[in-house]
C-alpha cells in the first residue's frame, strides 16, 4: 500500500514512521510512506502557508493554493484522498476496514483553525475525524488512521488473522487476557485458562467480552 502524506511538520512523522509496527511495515516494503512538506509548496516571500479568516474571528486558516499545489504534484491519477479535521466524517471499523481495500491512500493533514473549504471540493478530499474533540492538528489523526489501516494489511501483523478477533471485529470489545505470573498481587489468572480445554477457553472469552463490553460499552449492545 501506498500513503502520501501532506504536512507542515514533516518532523511529527519521524519516529512514527521509524518504531515499531509502521516502521516495520515500511522497512519490510508492504507499505511506502511518503511525507512532504506543504510549505515547500508556498509560492510568496515568506512561504506563507496560513491566513486570517474571511468574516474576522480568531485563529489562522490554512491558504488554499499551497496545500492544492502539493496534493496536485502527484498526478491526476493519486489515491482516495482524504483531509483530517474534527469537521469530517468520524473514523470507525467500517471505515477502516474500507480504507485498507484501498491501494494508494493521500492523507492531507489540516492546522490551525481550518482549511479553506475550497480545497476539500477541489482535490476533491473525503473529510475524516478521528472522533468528536479537537486536536491542534491532523498529523496526530493521521497516524491514527495510518495505524488503524497499516494493521489490515496482508503481512504486517506477525500471526495472520490475529485482528480479526480485536474488539469491534465481533461486534463486541476483546475479551481480557493474562500472561505470567499466575498469581499477580494477591490476584489469580482465571483457572479456565490455564485448564487446556479448548471449547471451555472460548466459552469463557465470549462471556467475558460481552461482560466488559456492557460495562464499558453498553450502547453496542442491542438493548444497549
Ligand atoms: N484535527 C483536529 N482535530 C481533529 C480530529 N478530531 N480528527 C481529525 N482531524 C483533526
Amino acid at each position: 500500500m501506498r500513503v502520501d502524506i501532506f504536512t507542515i511538520f514533516p518532523g511529527i512523522f519521524e519516529s512514527p514512521l521509524r518504531e515499531s509496527l509502521l516502521g516495520k511495515a515500511i522497512e519490510t516494503g508492504l507499505l511506502d510512506v511518503r511525507v512532504h512538506d506543504i510549505r515547500g509548496f508556498a509560492t510568496d516571500r515568506h512561504r506563507s502557508t496560513d491566513d486570517e479568516p474571511y468574516g474576522g474571528g480568531p485563529g489562522m486558516v490554512m491558504k488554499p493554493e499551497p496545500v492544492v499545489a502539493a496534493v496536485e504534484s502527484l498526478g491526476p491519477d493519486r489515491g482516495r484522498t482524504i483531509l483530517l479535521s474534527p469537521a469530517g466524517r468520524r473514523l470507525d471499523r467500517d471505515l477502516v476496514h474500507e480504507l485498507a481495500a484501498e491501494p494508494w491512500l493521500v492523507l492531507v493533514c489540516g492546522r490551525y483553525e481550518g482549511v479553506d473549504e475550497r480545497v476539500v471540493e477541489v482535490l476533491p478530499a473525503e473529510e475524516v475525524s478521528i472522533g468528536d474533540y479537537v486536536l491542534s492538528g491532523g498529523e496526530v489523526p493521521t497516524l491514527v488512521v495510518l495505524e488503524a489501516v497499516t494493521r489490515l494489511v496482508p503481512g504486517v501483523i506477525g500471526s495472520e488473522g490475529s485482528h480479526e478477533r480485536d474488539s469491534f471485529e465481533e461486534g463486541l470489545l476483546d475479551h481480557p487476557h493474562y500472561t505470567r505470573p499466575p498469581e499477580f498481587r494477591g490476584m489469580r489468572v482465571p483457572e479456565v485458562l490455564v485448564s487446556g480445554n479448548h471449547a471451555e477457553i472460548e466459552r469463557w472469552r465470549r462471556e467475558a467480552a460481552l461482560e466488559k463490553t456492557r460495562r464499558n460499552r453498553p450502547d453496542m449492545l442491542p438493548d444497549g
